[in-house]
């Protein structure tokens, strides 16, 4: 069976496409999800890709993730700049963390440019767009390909 990978979005990603698209893109979530579908399955992945605007229910997942996926990829939005429940919720999971952005956090306003998420994160990627959540796929593969090599 292949591995499960929890994609989380934080909030406003839903606003994808419209909003501020010089920043985000012109993709909606909904493109970002069928990108993430095609390189889950080119990477031996199964996804379940989720979306929400409120902080408590992000760290329910992350907390379900612990018992139900082998790896999270996270775009925890704003929370990225601000929430100690959402890292201490990743610290706690035990799994693989892909941070990602889809802009670069390090050329915008200082205070996007510090993220608690980092300090639970074993990558991060940003500034690519959408593209990062297929990088991240890809690497999260890579991981866990490694550690159950290193099982047997
Ligand atoms: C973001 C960057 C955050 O600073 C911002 O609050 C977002 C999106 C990104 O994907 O570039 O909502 O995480």
């Amino acid at each position: 069976m292949s591995d499960l990978i929890y994609v989380l979005n934080g909030p406003n990603l839903n606003m994808l496409g419209v909003r501020e698209p010089a920043i985000y893109g012109s993709e909606t979530l909904a493109d970002v999800k069928v990108r993430c579908e095609k390189a889950a399955k080119i990477h031996d992945l199964s996804i379940d890709f989720r979306q929400s605007n409120i902080e408590g229910e992000l760290v329910n997942w992350i907390q379900e993730a612990r018992g139900q996926a082998q790896g999270i990829i996270i775009n925890a939005g704003a929370y990225t700049h601000t929430s100690v429940a959402i890292l201490d919720a990743l610290q706690a999971a035990e799994r693989p963390v892909i941070e990602v952005h889809l802009s670069n956090i390090f050329r915008r306003d200082e205070f996007r440019q510090h993220s608690y998420i980092s300090l639970a994160a074993t990558g991060v990627i940003c500034g690519l767009g959408a593209k990062g959540y297929e990088l991240a796929l890809e690497a999260i593969g890579d991981l866990l390909k490694k550690k159950s090599g290193a099982a047997k």
